[in-house]
């Protein structure tokens, strides 16, 4: 990434809404060719954000720029980026084709060219052909491509998009991930994603911003926040966690980074209370004190235990937070 060029720069941004919401001393580059996902609970000021870049709101302090310049004056339509949205925003009463073109109209473009660029992009958001359709005749799933097409024929330097599988259902939702990264990859765009989805994050970002609270936690890769949380408001959004009290500490660790031997030993000591077989792996949930530890284990191990049984925990990627500090 070193020799890459920041495309987008926050620095220092505030929007602050007039009853004292919003988000607070946002800073954060992103660089061109680049997936980045804001991360983080409802209510915690993603959208803030995207619609700040977007030029949908206005900043109340610092500054963002694109390729160096700064955009916090101008209006959206003369910003180099395009925003997709939850809900589709397609025109219900124009063809595919005609919401695919009205930007391009716009723009002067010839109708030649606009038609070469519609069987492109058709194509390569997976819906050939559908030049003719209406939106109501299309799924959600499809509908949400063609918004991603459309914004995508614009040719923006910077492709926001809010939430935009959210509304999809599950195994829909993966498809299109997988699509996005695809179509991001042979574009070369840069992307600011947005979602409340931990998972969808890690599957799809090269880094991810972990907000809370109107604040950035943590900015790294999804390596990075799962492996290294840097407090435990990430520790505990990002995958599955185990906190365990001792004293003024708070140790988290990761139920398939708990080492479980059978017996008395050297680790925690613990009861075994439940075990769940998973499929390929077990679950298995071990009392220590007043804590409940989540430990993934193999099935060979787990058959040789049984609930009520005395075990050791040995843990082992773990982090340590001092509740007073
Ligand atoms: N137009 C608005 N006026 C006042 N407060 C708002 C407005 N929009 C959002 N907020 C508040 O700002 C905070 C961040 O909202 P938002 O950016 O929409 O969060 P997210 O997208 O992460 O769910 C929330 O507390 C929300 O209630
Ligand atoms: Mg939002």
């Amino acid at each position: 990434m070193n020799e890459k060029k920041v495309m987008l720069e926050l620095e220092d941004m505030t929007k602050k809404y007039s009853n004292g919401d919003g988000v607070e001393h946002i800073s954060l580059d992103v660089y061109e060719g680049e997936i980045v996902t804001l991360l983080g609970p409802s209510g915690c000021g993603k959208s803030t954000i995207l619609r700040t870049i977007g030029g949908f709101l206005d900043v109340t302090s610092g500054d963002i720029r694109i390729n160096g310049r700064s955009i916090i004056s101008l209006p959206p339509e003369k910003r180099p980026t395009a925003m997709v949205f939850q809900s589709y925003n397609l025109w219900p009463h124009m063809t595919i084709y005609e919401n695919l073109a009205y930007g391009l109209k716009l723009r002067k473009t010839p109708s030649a060219v606009i038609k070469e660029n519609i069987t492109d992009i058709l194509q390569m958001v997976s819906m050939p052909g559908c030049e003719k359709k209406y939106p109501g005749q299309l799924s959600g799933g499809q509908q949400q491509r063609i918004a991603i097409a459309r914004s995508l024929l614009l040719k923006p330097a910077l492709l926001l998009l809010d939430e935009p599988f959210s509304a999809l259902d599950a195994k829909i939702r993966q498809q299109m991930r997988e699509e996005l990264k695809k179509i991001q990859q042979d574009l070369g765009i840069t992307v600011v994603f947005v979602t409340h989805d931990q998972e969808e994050a890690m599957a799809l970002s090269h880094r991810i911003v972990v907000m809370n609270k109107g604040h950035i936690d943590q900015i790294g890769t999804p390596a990075d926040i799962y492996d290294y949380p840097e407090t435990l408001h990430v520790a505990s959004f990002i995958g599955e966690m185990n906190f365990i009290t001792q004293g003024n500490n708070t140790i988290a660790v990761r139920p398939e980074d708990v080492t479980v031997i059978p017996g008395e030993g050297s680790g925690l000591s613990g009861e075994v209370r439940t075990i769940m077989l998973l499929g390929h792996y077990v679950v298995l949930t071990v009392q220590y004190g007043d804590n409940v530890i989540k430990c993934n284990i193999n099935r060979e191990l787990s058959e040789t235990l049984k609930v009520g049984d005395k075990v050791s925990l040995v843990l082992g990627k773990h982090t340590v937070f001092n509740r007073t500090a």
